[in-house]
């Protein structure tokens, strides 16, 4: 590719053709802001350079007017000024003209204080407001368990279109309007809920201002809390052992487990349990079954059932390829009937009292709870007073808005460890957080299980890291096992499309999450959520796991203890009461 020599702010810079401006800018050591621009967009690959908000515009000579640096290619012989006074009064003029009609009611938003338009209107000193507009005034859309959209926050800056066509390729979102009426708004005008829309929240997690959020169910787990006759029990998500402590100013990765429990005790739970338990028994569960479908001639490959954003997706988009997804329910979804039934039995308490709180990375998640097959506790006692198997689903941001509420210094609590009876979990339970892991989970289990054998190499390489499509194959008593991997919705349509054509049949198990990076990148983590926190997050996971001492589901001695008490073998009658579900096919082809 040919160099081009372009000048910027009056320094010779030379850049590979087809550079922006902006990037060409930064390699000058210049910094241009930006707002609506977004360089990947989870994955490295997927950039956002629509040029909307203007913030990024510069001036170039011989040019009649401004050019947005975003997306605009530098040309041999530029000549770029980044920061005149006409060129800092015009990105002003395009922040006033933005907060013009917006609600400006920071204090008490839900994005005080990481909102993108509130920081860049401090970093250009933005310090009146001139043209007025009439406010906007359209009615905020709450119809979906997971995501509020308030469009009057909106900026029109279309991130969020792309991370749901480009990105997820579920396109549930446009473009309505012109000028002051233009807004972003769910296909169709329809209500969120009403649309193909999986509740990934990967829109909320790029969205810049308060337009698109998660749901805030923090009130009623307080209410919970204070209530003297429940027993409040909560449980934390793999993902969210290694992404708390980001909001408490440590190092993205870092594991924060002991003092993740250590809080929650704090909030007053009555019992913290660990998600990792539950995706122990899920690696039961599923690789039992995958055993059962190669032996039995089965419908292969058979899929992953534990991201119920992708679950959505092929209730959505697929529904003639159910047949392959595993019955088994996500690890939540197993928590919590269990925590009404064998915990509630052991503990001599009655199932109405219990209330089950999940901590996730994921919007999906809360979808996936309020489902309405999601009551099995309630169908195993016959007690219709047992509503939801869980009761609330909490994101990481809103749990660390609850610590926050109580006063607590989370950077200095102590470890503390989880309750018994659910709170033992393994490496392969803590590698469900990141793409990958609940295969390689599921492989260290079943090659145990089927030959009999030591795992010679726990660490399935292959199917690790940000690549969207990974592969990876192990021989087990001569049959060779061959396994799929793909994070985000768009690498899971590209697999989705081969198997629909018939060419995936020599395959044998496939793991898809809905966001990019696995759970870690989840649409309800601390935001940014960038590639880079998605693969530092990630870093964390896999030092977890080789720092636990027992690394493989089937050795957990809790999940041991259920199958020897209580549930007798992984596929049996209570395992298929409580742990399995079924799927509604629901769109179109
Ligand atoms: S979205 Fe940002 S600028 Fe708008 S009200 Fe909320 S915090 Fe303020
Ligand atoms: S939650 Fe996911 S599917 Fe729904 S609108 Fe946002 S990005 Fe699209
Ligand atoms: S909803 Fe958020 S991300 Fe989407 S266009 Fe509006 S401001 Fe941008
Ligand atoms: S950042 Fe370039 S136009 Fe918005």
């Amino acid at each position: 590719m040919a160099n081009v020599t372009l000048t910027i702010d009056g320094q010779k810079v030379t850049v590979p053709e087809g550079t922006t401006i902006l990037k060409a800018a930064e390699k000058a050591g210049v910094k241009i802001p930006t707002l609506c621009f977004l360089e990947h967009v989870g994955l490295r690959h997927i950039k956002h350079d629509v040029g909307a908000c203007r913030v990024c515009v510069v001036e170039v000579e011989g040019k009649k007017d401004f050019v947005s640096s975003c997306n605009t290619p530098v040309e041999e012989g530029m000549v770029v000024r980044t920061h005149t006074p006409k060129v800092i009064a015009a990105r002003k003029l395009n922040l006033e003209m933005m907060l013009s009609d917006h609600h400006l009611d920071c204090p008490t938003c839900p994005k005080n204080g990481i909102c993108e338009l509130q920081a860049i209107c401090a970093e250009l000193n933005v310090r009146q407001i001139r043209p007025q507009g009439e406010k906007k005034d359209f009615p905020i859309d709450d119809s979906s368990p997971s995501i509020v959209r308030n469009p009057n926050k909106c900026i029109v800056c279309q991130r969020c279109i792309t991370a749901c066509k480009v990105l997820q390729t579920v396109d549930a979102l446009e473009l309505y309007g012109n000028g002051f009426d233009a807004v972003v708004r769910p296909k169709g005008g329809l209500p969120l809920i009403e649309t193909q829309c999986v509740a990934c929240g990967q829109c909320a997690l790029v969205c810049p201002t308060a337009a698109i959020v998660e749901k805030d169910d923090t009130w009623k787990v307080w209410e919970a809390i204070a209530d003297p006759k429940k027993h409040v029990v909560v449980q934390t998500a793999p993902a969210t052992h290694v992404t708390i402590g980001e909001a408490f100013g440590l190092p993205v990765g870092t594991d924060i487990t002991g003092k993740m429990v250590a809080a929650l005790k704090r909030l007053g739970f009555d019992a913290v349990f660990d998600t990792n338990w539950s995706a122990d028994l899920t690696i039961m569960e599923e690789g039992y079954e995958l055993i059962h479908r190669i032996k039995n001639g089965g419908v292969l490959p058979q899929f992953t059932s534990c991201s119920p954003g992708w679950i959505k997706f092929i209730e959505e988009f697929y529904p003639d390829l159910i047949p392959h997804v595993s019955t088994c329910k996500s690890p939540q979804q197993m928590l919590g009937p269990i925590a009404k039934t064998y915990y509630a039995e052991k503990k001599g308490i009655n199932p109405e009292d219990i209330f089950v709180v999940s901590v996730m990375p994921c919007t999906a998640k809360k979808y996936e709870a309020a489902r309405p097959e999601m009551n099995a506790a309630s169908k195993y006692w016959n007690n219709p007073n047992i509503t939801r198997d869980v009761d609330v689903v909490l994101t990481s941001r809103e749990l660390i808005r609850m610590i926050r509420e109580a006063g607590i210094d989370f950077a200095s609590l102590p470890d503390e460890p989880y309750d018994p009876i659910m709170g033992e979990g393994t490496g392969a339970a803590q590698i469900f957080g990141a793409t990958g892991g609940v295969m390689e989970a599921a492989l260290r289990t079943a090659y145990e299980v089927v030959t009999g054998k030591t795992l010679p190499k726990l660490d399935f390489e292959d199917v690790r890291g940000m690549k969207d499509i990974k592969e990876a194959s192990v021989n087990m008593n001569g049959v060779t096992v061959k396994v799929l991997v793909a994070h985000s919705l768009g690498a899971a349509r590209q697999l989705m499309d081969k198997v629909r054509a018939g060419e995936l049949k020599d395959y044998h198990f496939i793991e898809i999450m809905a966001c990019p990076g696995g759970c870690i990148g989840g649409g309800g983590q601390p935001i940014p959520t960038t590639v880079e926190e998605r693969e530092n997050r990630i870093k964390g996971i896999y030092e977890r796991d080789k720092k636990l001492k027992i690394r493989k589901s089937h050795e957990n001695p809790e999940i041991q203890a259920i199958y020897r008490e209580f549930l007798k073998e992984p596929l049996g009658h209570k395992s298929h009461q409580l742990l399995h579900t079924h799927y509604t096919p629901r769109g179109k082809k």
